[in-house]
This record gives structure tokens, C-alpha cells and sequence, in this order.
């Protein structure tokens, strides 16, 4: 018998309840994967609350990033074989649990020199900062950056990535803590929002002439001043909630604030086919085992814990990755 969190109505982490159930034999296609963690995300509490709308409805198991152990594998499967390391950061729905049933083609082989934690960390949070500063905008050696939530899960690894190609980072952040953190992790200029202006500072780092790219999960609280950040023709990556979606913009800003481009990408779409879904994952594993992106596990709860883990991601009181003890 195998456990997994399951959301039968949305809400608040107490609808996170831990159930048994029987994973089904793998199919065609399909392996059966044993996990050994499983990484949280952000996305699980827009899934958890319904902004999101989970594809198959409720009731739901969330989660989409984890790593394991092949026990299992089912017809036409050549690419994996029992007892191999795997991890997938794409979901389909369904990671929180000890033992799953999944497509194959959404699975990466991870190397012996990457542990069962980190590799549940770097895939989700991993290639989401890969296509963001590799495909939506080619950062360049040079470039002067932002990075909103500079210490969190995406953030740190946006800012050790983004210093390894050469940019400049500026990053906020919610307190000065995490503004250590973060500077220990390559952002040059760590700046607490929740104290002072970014706009302001990020004005007198660049010298008034603003930035080619703002790269912003939080939202709402940071989406319009973000934009004042840019300079003509810059680019506004709007990644993510955190704080809230953005809702209701007008047009007619994005001219008035300098001819500025807007982009609301998501990893689905980068990591869509087979090969893009390696490129992807294998860029993610080339910088972590060479030591150019150090995956922070700053927390670990047990999987039966999913809601604390969740009340403190929702909190802000994560630096870097949380994953999720089967
Ligand atoms: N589009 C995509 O492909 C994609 C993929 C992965 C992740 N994301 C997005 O990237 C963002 C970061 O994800 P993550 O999993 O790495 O999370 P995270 O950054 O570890 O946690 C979220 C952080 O956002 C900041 N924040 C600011 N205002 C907040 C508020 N009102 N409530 C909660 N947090 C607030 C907090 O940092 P401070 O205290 O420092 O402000 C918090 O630690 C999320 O928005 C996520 O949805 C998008």
C-alpha cells in the first residue's frame, strides 16, 4: 500500500490529507517510480487554492517535481530500466506520494554525484531558470539584472546562474537575512523591499538608465513598479503569484513606460517535447554537478507534514528549496 497527499475541496493547507491508495501496474508507456523526495513549489498552493485549476479536477494528488528509484516499467519503455536514479520536474500532477505510476517521457536519468534531495530541488525550480534567462531573454555578460525573491527557491538559482553568464544581479528580498543569502549566492546588490524603494535603487545602480529584463515570480505587490525598473524597450518577465496574479492591465502602460515588452511564460511550454524536456534538464544537470548552481535545501518535512511545509513556503519563512520526505 503506497501514501499520497490528496485535495478533495480548495483552500488552506489543512486540505492537504495524507491517504493510501494502490498505484496501478505501470502501463504502456508508463513506470512505476519509488520516491526518495520530492520537491515543493510555489505552483502546488496556486493548485491547492484553485487558482490554478488542476487539469483533471478534484479530487487531486498535487506536486510535480520529485526524484526516486525505477521499480517498475511497462510496455514499449526502453529508455529506463529498474533500479535506475530518476527525477522529472514537469509533473504530470501526482508527486506528492511514496510511489507513483507516471509517464516515462516525462522522466531524466540523474548521475551518481547528484544527491536524491537535490535532484527533487533542481528539476522544477532548475529549469524554470534555465529557459527564463537562456530562452525568454539570452542574458549576456554585462547585463545588469533583476531578480525578484532573489533568496527563494527559483531565485537563488536565477542569481548563481545569471552571475555564471556574466550579468550583473540585483535581487529583493523580504528581510536581511535573505539578503545575506542571496548575496552568498552571486546578487550583487541585495535590496529588502520590504524596507526600501527598489525602484529607487535600482535607478541609482544603473545609473537612470534602467534594466534590459526584470524577472519577477512575485506578482502583484511588485508587478507595476517592476516596469518602472525597465528601460525603453526592456523586457518585463512576469513569472509567477507569489503575491497575487496580476489582473486588469492596461495596454497603453507598457507604451507609455518606455515601448516595453511583457511576457507570461511557463516551463510547460519551454520543456513541452522529449528533446526540448532533455535540452532542458541537462543544462540543469551539467551546471550542478560541475558546482556552478549550488541547490540550497534549506528545509525538509515529512510527506504526512505537507501542510507546514506549505504554511511556511506561503509565509516566507523558506530560503531556497524545500523538498518532501516520503
Ligand atoms: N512560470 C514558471 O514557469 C514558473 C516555474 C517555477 C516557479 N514559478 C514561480 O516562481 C516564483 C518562485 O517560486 P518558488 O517555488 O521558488 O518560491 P519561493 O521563491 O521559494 O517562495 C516565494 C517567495 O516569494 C516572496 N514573496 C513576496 N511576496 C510574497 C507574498 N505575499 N506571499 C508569499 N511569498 C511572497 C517571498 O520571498 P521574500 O520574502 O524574499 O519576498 C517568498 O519566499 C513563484 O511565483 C512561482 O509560481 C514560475
Amino acid at each position: 500500500m503506497a501514501r499520497r497527499i490528496v485535495v478533495h475541496a480548495f483552500g488552506g493547507p489543512e486540505v492537504l490529507r495524507l491517504e493510501s491508495y494502490e498505484p496501478p501496474a505501470p502501463g504502456s508507456g508508463e513506470v512505476r517510480v519509488r520516491h526518495r523526495a520530492i520537491g515543493l513549489n510555489f505552483i502546488d498552493i496556486y493548485f491547492r487554492t484553485g487558482l490554478y485549476p488542476p487539469p483533471e479536477g478534484l479530487p487531486f494528488t498535487p506536486g510535480l517535481e520529485a526524484s526516486g528509484v525505477v521499480e517498475a516499467v511497462g510496455e514499449g519503455v526502453t529508455e529506463f530500466r529498474p533500479g535506475q536514479r530518476v527525477a522529472y520536474g514537469t509533473g504530470p500532477l501526482g508527486a506528492y506520494t511514496d510511489l507513483r505510476t507516471m509517464p516515462a517521457d516525462r522522466l531524466v536519468a540523474i548521475p551518481d554525484e547528484i544527491s536524491d534531495e537535490v535532484a527533487a530541488a533542481m528539476m522544477l525550480k532548475g529549469m524554470t531558470a534555465r529557459y527564463l534567462l537562456k530562452q525568454t531573454y539570452a542574458v549576456k555578460p554585462g547585463d545588469t539584472i533583476l531578480v525578484h525573491a532573489a533568496a527563494g527557491g527559483v531565485g537563488l538559482i536565477l542569481c548563481q546562474w545569471a552571475k555564471h553568464l556574466g550579468a550583473t544581479v540585483i535581487g529583493t528580498v523580504g528581510s536581511r537575512e535573505k539578503a545575506e543569502i542571496a548575496r552568498a549566492h552571486g546578487c550583487d546588490h541585495p535590496i529588502v523591499y520590504t524596507e526600501e524603494d527598489f525602484v529607487a535603487r535600482v535607478k541609482a545602480i544603473t545609473g537612470g538608465a534602467g534594466l534590459p529584463v526584470v524577472y519577477d515570480g512575485v506578482g502583484r505587490a511588485t508587478f507595476m513598479k517592476s516596469l518602472d525598473c525597465l528601460r525603453p524597450r526592456g523586457l518585463m518577465v512576469s513569472f509567477g503569484n507569489a503575491s497575487g496574479p496580476v489582473e486588469n492591465f492596461n495596454l497603453g502602460i507598457l507604451s507609455q513606460k518606455g515601448s516595453l515588452y511583457v511576457t507570461r511564460p511557463t516551463l510547460f511550454h519551454y520543456t513541452a517535447t522529449r528533446e526540448e524536456l532533455l535540452a532542458c534538464a541537462n543544462d540543469v544537470i551539467e551546471v550542478v554537478r560541475d558546482g556552478v548552481v549550488r541547490i540550497e535545501v534549506n528545509q525538509r518535512f515529512p510527506l504526512d507534514q505537507a501542510a507546514e511545509a506549505h504554511r511556511a513556503l506561503e509565509s516566507r519563512r523558506t530560503t531556497g528549496a524545500t523538498v518532501l520526505l516520503p
